[in-house]
């Protein structure tokens, strides 16, 4: 063979291998092997279903649930995503040990590239172990009291100089369910002001939050921007952004100024003082702070809009719910009267059973949090029904149980219809839910499951209910446009927890009269 020849030869195996090399890269060459379970590519190399995934997730899962069933493999901008859908296998997986199915993984991930924070197995620990401690039994109680006083306050804030008082103020229903939330549980957890000046912490307006700049306003750029920080999807102008915003709410959250406040909670003091004790530097502890405010409000107030929308929406609903809490203040020696004081109840005295399912209804419909677990080696998988797969050590396995539990018509008839009775019996007793025969242990998964279940769920639960029974005795309250549809969901916060509405609504409040 002449030179050339031979310069050809190796010129077109090295042109082959590069091209091969490629497509294998790119996954074109997976095949679905034996006990696997059903594998759909897409057409693209490597972005496979990347485009449709990213734009309407709930449709495309659906589409697949269709064409391949309770359980699949989809190509994913290079990642092979298993998704089960069949919630009787839910506990099965959670209960999976981390060697198998990891969840720090791409959770530490997600912390990196929104927060700049590099979480490690003993940050987790103590998050879990405080909020074990400080967010249920006693201690719950207590910050529950707390964020009672501070939703009074911000609630009353607007409404509380004199003229004012009972006239009709305009808002939109989550510019005010969100902000309520927020700024209530900023002072129950993160402390307030020093105000020496000022006898009573009302009257010092809590410490004028709206000092500090646009807190509020920039935290809510910042988690608007949160899902393309994620999937570090940002141009470079959005990055300026949330550099800038980081900035801005690191500052707040410094360290050094959280500790010159006082009355700070318990589960954000001991949380960081755990952390200093590691060594952390401040930087990482001021950080530390950002991601227990992410965690503590992003879902709260969108959970809070979705539960007065549907209220004011739903009359029905109204009507129970109001009679049910006028119902339990009387007990409690206190009436809903003009003129009369704020109402003062703690929840751990109080049943409610028609305000927890509006809630629990609500939040059916409105979370979707994708569940994730990186595939750490082969790992069976053996199905509710008996069938048995192989994950690929190296896959993701989402679970998705808006999709397989909550909008299930077999557990939840007429799933897609908000009905605020649904978790009871018509005597008043919880109901039971069933899949294939057989009862369900979790009928909703609104916060997650097994080791990575929010720690904050109780609070957030006692948050809604305080949020909807101070709104309903301080306010008389109707959407300005009666005729309003409630807004269609964000498609593009799919998969973070709550989704948001695609707009706001507005809606008057004045103080009851
Ligand atoms: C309606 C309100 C809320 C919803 C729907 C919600 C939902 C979730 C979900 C789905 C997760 C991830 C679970 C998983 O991956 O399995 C999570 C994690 C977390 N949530 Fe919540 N959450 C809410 C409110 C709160 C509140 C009020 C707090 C604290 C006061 C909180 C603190 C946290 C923390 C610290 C984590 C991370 C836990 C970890 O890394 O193990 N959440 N939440």
């Amino acid at each position: 063979m002449d030179s050339w020849e031979t310069a050809l030869c190796v010129f077109f195996a090295s042109f082959l291998a590069t091209v091969f090399g490629g497509l294998y890269a790119v996954g074109a060459f997976r095949k679905r092997k034996p006990k696997e379970p059903p594998l759909d590519k897409g057409f693209i190399p490597w972005l496979g279903h990347a485009i449709k995934f990213k734009k309407q997730p709930v449709e495309f899962l659906e589409c697949m649930q269709k064409k391949h069933g309770d359980i699949f493999t989809v190509l994913v901008g290079g990642n092979y995503l298993h998704f089960v859908l069949d919630p009787c296998t839910y506990r099965d997986i959670i209960k999976k040990s981390k060697d198998k199915l990891d969840f720090d993984t791409f959770g530490f991930k997600i912390v990196f590239n929104a927060f700049r924070f590099h979480a490690s197995e003993t940050h987790h620990k103590i998050v879990q172990q405080n909020s074990k401690k400080y967010l249920r039994g006693k201690s719950l109680a207590a910050l529950n009291q707390v964020m009672m006083e501070k939703l009074k306050t911000v609630m009353l804030y607007s409404c509380d100089s004199g003229e004012n008082k009972r006239q009709w103020q305009q808002d939109g229903v989550l510019h005010f369910s969100y902000n309520t939330i927020f700024q209530a549980a900023y002072l129950a957890l993160f402390g307030t002001d020093p105000d020496k000046d000022v006898e009573s912490e009302r009257n010092a307006k809590e410490n004028k939050l709206t000092q500090r700049g646009d807190f509020f306003g920039n935290f809510q750029k910042f988690d608007h921007l949160f899902p393309q920080m994620v999937f570090g999807i940002l141009n470079p102008q959005g990055k300026m952004e949330t550099e800038r915003l980081r900035k801005f709410l690191w500052d707040i959250l410094s360290v050094e100024k959280i500790y010159q406040k006082d009355n700070i909670s318990n589960w954000i003091v001991e949380q960081d003082q755990q952390m200093a004790e590691i060594g952390m530097t401040e930087k990482m502890r001021t950080q530390f702070m950002f991601l227990l405010l992410w965690a503590s409000q992003a879902n709260t107030g969108p959970a809070a809009f979705w539960v007065l929308v549907h209220l004011l929406k739903y009359p029905e609903a109204m009507k129970a719910v109001w009679e049910e809490v006028d119902r339990v203040l009387r007990e409690t020696g206190q009436e809903v009267n003009p003129g009369s004081p704020i109402i003062d109840v703690s929840l751990e005295t109080i049943k409610t059973p028609l305000l927890d399912s509006t809630i629990e209804e609500t939040l059916r419909l409105k979370a979707n949090p994708f569940l994730f677990r990186s595939v750490m080696q082969d790992t069976d998988l053996k199905m509710a029904d008996g069938r048995e797969y192989i994950l690929r050590k190296g896959d993701h396995l989402l679970l998705f149980p808006f999709l397989g539990l909550h909008m299930d018509p077999e557990i939840h008839p007429d799933p897609h219809t908000f009905k605020y009775d649904r978790f009871l019996n018509p005597d008043g007793t919880k109901r039971e839910f069933y899949k294939n025969g057989k009862k369900l242990k979790q009928y909703t998964m609104p916060f997650g499951g097994g080791p990575s279940i929010c720690p904050g769920r109780f609070f957030a639960v006692s948050e809604l209910k305080m949020f909807v029974i101070l709104m309903l005795t301080c306010f008389d309250m109707e959407l300005v446009n009666a005729e309003e549809e409630i807004p269609p969901v964000d498609g593009s916060r799919c998969g973070f927890g709550i989704v948001h509405p695609s707009r706001d609504i507005q809606f008057r409040y004045r103080l009851r009269s």
